[in-house]
């Protein structure tokens, strides 16, 4: 069924590749890549997925077949792109904090870049000049996202160039004549409020003028996805409209016809992932009943560094009772993925589901403790296939001179 994978599938995958691991389900990121392309069909707008949530190759293949671009935050981001097929011009490469030289490895690939320091932005003017268009990443000031950790546009932040700092970017642009075809903003992870980007856009509208060869207005990601089941995701029929009404109201934008870019990572491949872990020991301390589960921070670190909730379900005992648990996972520190869960009764051995573990689930994971990474199955037209092995004692081992 299109858009959800069922509790027996993720048991089959189970049973076949064992526990813990990671399931994706493919036909749910295409309705999640649909509900934003139909939202926007009215503007010409582009899509690139921020691969940084997910970057195992079979999802990235599959991401180009539906059609979406991919954007990059590490030139081996945009090496396993590139490997997975996309062409350079479907790729991006928004950078932070980087050396020159994964910039100038850019340039050679052909991807579209943005630059987010004045540092950078006057060693690709004086490199590259007028030949290669490119974009500036500007820090608009403002507060947005879920949590502190992950916002990103306010006045403290380390991205982007301060957009205060107007006068020093043109200065470099005038004297080593560069193409500013983008500016690009990203404030943060989980935006509910459509208002949010309408703030972003009026920060950009200002600085139109300054740039007259710009073509792109890229407005990052950050689209909100629902953790809790009572939450909803950022109403994207909403935000389309607001946004369009920006651009055909604003005097100079509205003439321009600027192309409109966006860089989803949460939005597209949350909700299609699910960590499946087995209960591997019940502890009954009176106050709390701990469910431990044969995984941990080092494969799901969002509640122990976000304090994320994750919602988290047992699949194979759909019909026992309800009551309280602590589920908590086997590194030896502690990482309690929820506290006073209702759950339908934990049994030792029942298979626990985790919720929204697609996006910045696997790819946060670590060998922490020596433990193994999971495996990585993707669940496509029904068939589950596995697209990444679970590691092995010699993949602890491997890089190590001994
Ligand atoms: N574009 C840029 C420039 C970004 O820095 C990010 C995310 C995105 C797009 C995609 O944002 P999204 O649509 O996924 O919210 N690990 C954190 C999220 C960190 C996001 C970092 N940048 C988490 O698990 O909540």
């Amino acid at each position: 069924m299109p858009g959800k994978i069922t509790n027996d599938q993720l048991i089959a995958a189970a049973n076949e590749f064992g526990t813990p691991l990671y399931v994706y389900h493919a036909e749910k990121i295409k309705e999640q890549y649909q509900k934003l392309t139909t939202a926007f069909a009215k503007q010409d707008t582009t899509f690139f997925y921020a691969s940084k949530a997910l970057t195992n190759i079979n999802i990235l293949r599959y991401i180009n077949e539906i059609g979406c671009n991919v954007d990059c935050s590490s030139i081996n981001e945009v090496k396993l792109a590139l490997h997975a097929g996309f062409p350079p011009e479907k790729v991006l490469y928004t950078s932070n904090g980087i050396d020159f030289s994964e910039i100038e490895e850019a340039v050679a690939a052909g991807v579209h870049i943005n630059i987010d320091s004045l540092s950078n932005l006057e060693k690709f003017g004086k490199k590259f000049g007028h030949s290669y268009p490119v974009g500036i990443r500007i820090r608009p000031n403002i507060m947005a996202g879920g949590n502190i950790k992950i916002s990103t546009g306010h006045e403290g932040s380390k991205f982007g160039i301060p957009v205060t700092q107007l006068d020093k970017i043109e200065e470099i642009v005038k004297h080593t004549n560069l193409f500013i075809r983008t500016l690009h903003i990203h404030t943060g992870s989980d935006i509910k409020d459509p208002d949010v980007f309408v703030k972003g856009i009026e920060v950009l509208f200002e600085l139109i003028p300054h740039f007259p060869e710009l073509e792109v207005i890229d407005l990052g990601g950050g689209f909100k996805v629902p953790y809790h089941t009572d939450e909803k995701e950022t109403d994207v029929n909403l935000l389309a409209q607001k946004i369009k009404e920006c651009f055909d109201n604003h005097p100079v934008a509205g003439n321009k016809k600027f192309k409109l870019w966006f860089e989803p990572g949460k939005f597209l491949v949350s909700a299609c992932g699910f960590l499946v872990s087995k209960v591997t020991v019940l502890k009954d301390n009176g106050a709390t009943v701990f469910a431990a589960v044969n995984t941990g921070l080092n494969h799901l670190i969002r509640p122990m560094m976000y304090d994320a909730y994750h919602h988290i379900e047992n699949i194979s005992n759909p019909a026992g009772e309800k009551r309280l648990y602590t589920i908590t996972g086997n590194i030896c520190e502690t990482d309690t993925f929820g506290s006073d869960r209702e759950l339908n009764e934990v049994r030792e051995g029942d298979l626990l589901a985790f919720h929204n573990a697609g996006a910045y689930g696997f790819e946060m994971s670590s060998n922490y403790n020596a433990r193994f990474k999971p495996a990585e199955v993707l669940v496509r037209d029904g068939k589950a296939q596995l697209i990444r092995k679970r590691d092995q004692m010699e993949d602890l081992l491997k890089n190590q001179i001994i």
